[in-house]
């Protein structure tokens, strides 16, 4: 079969990036450890409101000197809708839906997740700056899901 010389060039091209980016997936996955999310852990979402960590969510020192968040995103709400959070420590917020997908998303940081129903979405971050942040539900929900909002608020001295 004849083949174009400059449909074959670029048939060559087409495989060669598909190798080179093949390899740099593979390269970073082994090399730098990224991967996708992987933090698989279920719930019931029936009872997680009745009984458990999320039935009083909120904020709770660690022994090893951060904090945990336990948060609920329900329609159309975040609970609890104030959080506070000292700066300079690690937070670990983990976050579960009883109802249906949400989005937790602190703006102008780089935390945002999904909240899905069954499963425990859990992100650690250090705030530097102390201050106001605006969290917003970035999944559409319901009726309502342009009112998904709440706050956290960093506190103490940088
Ligand atoms: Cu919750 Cu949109």
């Amino acid at each position: 079969m004849e083949v174009d010389r400059y449909e074959r060039y670029w048939m060559w091209a087409a495989t060669g990036m598909l190798v080179l980016f093949l390899g740099a997936i593979v390269l970073t996955a082994l090399a730098g450890s990224a991967h996708p999310p992987s933090h698989v852990e279920t719930i019931d979402p029936e009872t997680l409101s009745i009984r458990g960590e999320f039935a009083a969510p909120g904020v709770t020192p660690r022994a090893d000197g951060g904090v945990t968040v336990s948060m609920r995103a329900e329609m159309y709400v975040f609970r609890p809708e104030v959080i506070r959070v000292p700066a300079g420590t690690p937070v670990t917020f983990r976050i579960t839906s009883p109802d249906v997908l949400h989005g937790f998303q602190i703006v102008g940081t780089n935390i945002n997740v999904t909240v899905a129903p069954g499963y425990v979405s859990e992100v650690t971050t250090t705030f530097r700056r102390p201050g106001e942040y605006l969290v917003v539900c970035n999944e559409y929900c319901g009726l309502a899901h342009h009112l998904m909002q709440g706050k956290v608020i960093v506190e103490g001295a940088p």
